[in-house]
């Protein structure tokens, strides 16, 4: 194969040059598809915006989903009645969505779907040109042959069956659908793939291979492929001619390359041209990153030749009020959220991700593991994926990898989570296969699944088979187990599962793995986890005291819709309490204990619980202080409650036992003033840093009467593109501006301007109230009212009155579109 390098500077010539000489052809065309008409019957059709999920709107209602099962994952034998499996929402039945697009001539027409929940038959002009099983994951359908010259019509089918999912899908298209135009001689989608063989700051190699279609129509043919930085100037760039197979492949070397990083999220453009006699007759542009990753006994996980641990979290696909329909602003926020906790990992739980999503990760710089599959052959649930596992599991997984191997975010592939065949031969031999699709597809990155029946993975050789060993809670048998493990080291892929309710405190604390109230939550202390879970300090320590533990993701980063454990049989509740975000993304407790000890570039001081009881004086309410400073001091009304120091060389009495690791080393990671008796007033926090000055102080007051409304927005100037969002938390103060964090009053939201009303989302999971009608209750004292640009510049003014306290002012904000 012909094959050049150029260097740097004289390259920008060079591959300019190779431009200017050359013309440009009908190159191709690639755009989003927004406008569709959707029905559930072919009957009546509405119009609407495609990313679109047809259940959001509710309303809530146990009959949707109601299920009488044993939850094995939860080690339940008997069957009982569940409701808010699936998240009590109208998800399951048919849907269809049909749209006109013109075509002029053109040689080949595709159609990119991101994901279509589920089931999606695509037909053109009356025919079926294309179809898929699996909801998550992307495909493409080649509609040339049944396209004609003006206005076609597509229709999707999608159909959701009943007990199909363990957790809420949404249903619908989305996920963006896009159309690509181009000629019969083109880069194939998803043929380019570029990957960093190796790198420090001083140099990099990279090889680029690209896939052309439709060599056999002639010509001759080359390619070229340009990497620029973010100014636009060519760092390096190659081209070669093409073979008859049509495979390209490239190696380039780049001096002084930026590396990618959470920290550092740099993103260069590739360019890929294909020309035709000189002419160009395709491009394709995409954001890659170099950077290297390395997994080993002696240094664990590298990421540019520097060990660190995973601070990861899971998340579910959905967006809590805006359920699973994708959107950029709401993925952006998320991430910004879990940024300033120090987290700087996701694992998407359990399937594939958006190319939204990882477009957001790789510019800000999150760390991805990309899952595929929560079950192969034996199903979790009735009719759940194990229907199309054999026939389309090597498909699917193709797919993954092919769609998302460009992204210098995805730092592993996930084959599966909690697969139940982890005890057979039959498991072993599946992990072989969609592991080597991985490595075949993609020899850079490992592959991973989570297993908690860990006996039995280590006893079939399900987990050693595996390049990265994950495992699934089971904390305690850590220990036991990494001598088993041939690579020597292990993933926490899964752990913690706390549950907790925001700003609700249950009393008298106490650790508890089965604890449940009348009211539907769980205890903001911190305290309560599943049977077979655990608390966040568990696997702080162990992550703390074995080099041989290369991280863990959390279940879960945010709530989301469905699997409402510990209340899987309590209607009504319909959503998660595992997030240490709730359901509209606001930080629970949590999220500052997790900050506390992640986040090492800023300090944290929170405390808990909230400092205004009515039916508290003078009984015992335990106060914790989530911060990294070793110490502090507390005061109630001036007086000092004392001063307490972590323990940070506390041990369990063994690291084998669950109960030890779970509740032997709070002291560790939190300051906890367990006798202190309520006096309304002031409550302050004053915290010593490890030479014993002072460094810092936190004050919690009572609050008195409600006088106001508080609106704060998370961005004050959005896009006028119809999709961006601006995110207002509101709450009610008192006189003196302190928050009333009991405050339960219904609200409703009026939407003036260049914006409409969205969603709203208080973050209780037993609300029954819809997220998509402008009125809700405050829950703990604070709702979130999502407001959407129109394609208008202008201004949003959201007002937001007081259903229960006339006397309280209307809040009032404006939000900007530019
Ligand atoms: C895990 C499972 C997750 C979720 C979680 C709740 O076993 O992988 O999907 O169900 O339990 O704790």
């Amino acid at each position: 194969m012909k094959q050049f390098f150029i260097m740097k500077r004289l390259l920008i010539l060079c591959g300019l040059m190779w431009t200017m000489s050359a013309s440009f052809a009908q190159v191709r065309t690639e755009k989003f598809i927004k406008n569709w008409e959707f029905s559930r019957d072919k009957q009546e059709w509405k119009k609407v915006s495609v990313p679109h999920d047809w259940a959001i709107d509710g309303p809530f209602d146990k009959k949707w989903d109601m299920q009488v099962v044993a939850i094995e994952q939860n080690g339940e034998k008997e069957k009982s009645e569940k409701t808010g499996r699936s998240g009590a929402l109208p998800w399951i039945g048919e849907g269809f969505y049909r749209t006109t697009v013109h075509i002029g001539k053109t040689e080949k027409a595709e159609l990119l779907f991101d994901g279509a929940m589920s089931e999606p038959v695509v037909y053109v002009n009356g025919k079926e040109a294309g179809r898929w099983a699996y909801g998550y994951n992307a495909f493409r359908v080649d509609i040339t042959p049944f396209l004609k010259v003006g206005d076609n019509q597509i229709e999707v089918d999608l159909k959701n069956v009943e007990q199909s999912s363990r957790w809420y899908p949404g249903g619908g298209l989305y996920r963006p659908v896009t159309l690509i135009l181009k000629n019969r001689t083109s880069i194939s989608d998803w043929g380019t793939y570029m990957r960093t063989i190796d790198a420090n700051t001083q140099w990099a190699k990279l090889s680029v291979d690209t896939q052309v279609d439709g060599v056999e129509q002639g010509g001759n043919l080359a390619v070229e492929v340009s990497i620029m930085n973010p100014k636009g100037y060519v760092e390096i760039a190659g081209h070669s001619g093409v073979k008859a197979d049509g495979l390209v492949h490239l190696d380039m070397e780049m001096k002084k390359p930026q590396l990618w990083s959470p920290e550092s999220p740099f993103l260069y453009k590739m360019v890929t041209r294909l020309y035709r006699d000189n002419q160009v007759i395709d491009e394709q542009v995409q954001n890659v990153g170099i950077r290297t990753l390395a997994y080993s006994k002696e240094k664990g996980f590298q990421l540019n030749g520097v060990s660190r641990k995973f601070k990861g979290v899971c998340l579910h696909h959905d967006l809590g009020p805006l359920g699973a329909a994708v959107n950029k602003a709401a993925l952006i926020r998320q991430a910004k959220i879990l940024k300033d906790m120090g987290c700087d990992a996701i694992r998407t739980a359990h399937n594939m991700p958006s190319a939204m999503q990882m477009e957001v990760y790789d510019s800000l710089g999150m760390m991805v593991m990309a899952e595929s599959f929560d079950m192969w052959i034996y199903p979790k649930c009735k009719n759940g994926y194990a229907r199309f596992f054999k026939e389309w599991s090597d498909k699917d997984i193709e797919n993954l990898v092919r769609h998302h191997r460009n992204h210098p975010s995805l730092v592993m592939w996930s084959i599966g989570n909690e697969i139940p065949e982890q005890w057979s031969e039959e498991g072993v031999n599946i992990s072989k296969r969609l592991q080597d699709i991985c490595h075949r597809l993609d020899p850079s990155r490992p592959v991973t699944q989570g297993m908690d029946r860990v006996e039995s993975a280590l006893k079939s050789g399900f987990a050693q088979v595996m390049d990265v060993p994950g495992f699934n809670y089971r904390v305690h048998k850590y220990d036991k187990s990494i001598n088993q493990l041939p690579v020597g080291f292990l993933l926490g892929s899964e752990t913690a599962s706390t549950v907790s309710s925001r700003g609700v405190y249950k009393f008298p604390v106490k650790v508890s793995n089965r604890a449940t109230y009348p009211d539907g939550q769980c205890t903001g202390y911190d305290t309560e986890y599943c049977s077979w879970s655990n608390l966040p300090e568990a696997d702080f320590y162990m992550q703390d005291e074995r080099p041989w533990l290369i991280g863990q993701f959390v279940w879960t980063g945010f709530d989301y819709l469905g699997e409402p454990t510990p209340y899987d049989g309590y209607w009504p509740s319909r959503s998660s309490y595992f997030g240490i975000c709730d359901l509209a993304g606001l930080p629970k407790d949590r999220y500052y204990l997790y900050r506390s000890i992640w986040n090492t570039e800023e300090h944290t001081i929170h405390l808990l619980p909230h400092w205004t009881w009515k039916d508290r004086k003078g009984k015992v309410t335990p106060v914790y202080c989530y911060t990294d400073y070793p110490s502090a001091e507390l005061f109630v009304n001036g007086k000092s409650q004392g001063r307490l120091t972590k323990k940070s060389t506390l041990q369990p009495s063994s690291s084998t036992s669950e109960k030890a690791l779970n509740e032997e080393l709070l002291d560790r990671y939190r300051l906890r003033w367990n006798d202190v008796k309520y006096e309304a007033g002031e409550l302050k926090v004053v915290v010593y840093d490890k030479d014993g000055k002072q460094a810092g102080e936190e004050v919690l007051k009572t609050a008195g009467a409600p006088v106001a409304m508080k609106l704060i927005a998370d961005r004050k100037d959005i896009s006028a593109d119809g999709e961006d969002l601006a995110y207002v938390t509101v709450s009610l103060v008192d006189a003196n501006g302190v928050e009333i964090p009991d405050a339960s009053d219904s609200l409703c939201f009026e939407v003036e301007g260049t914006g409409t009303f969205k969603a709203a989302c208080n973050g209780d999971a037993t609300s029954l109230e819809p997220f998509t009608q402008p009125q809700m209750k405050l829950f703990s004292g604070k709702l979130v009212v999502v407001v959407q640009s129109t394609q208008h510049k202008g201004n949003i003014k959201l007002t937001v009155k007081d259903q229960d306290n006339k006397k309280i002012p209307y809040g009032t904000i404006t939000i900007a579109t530019r």
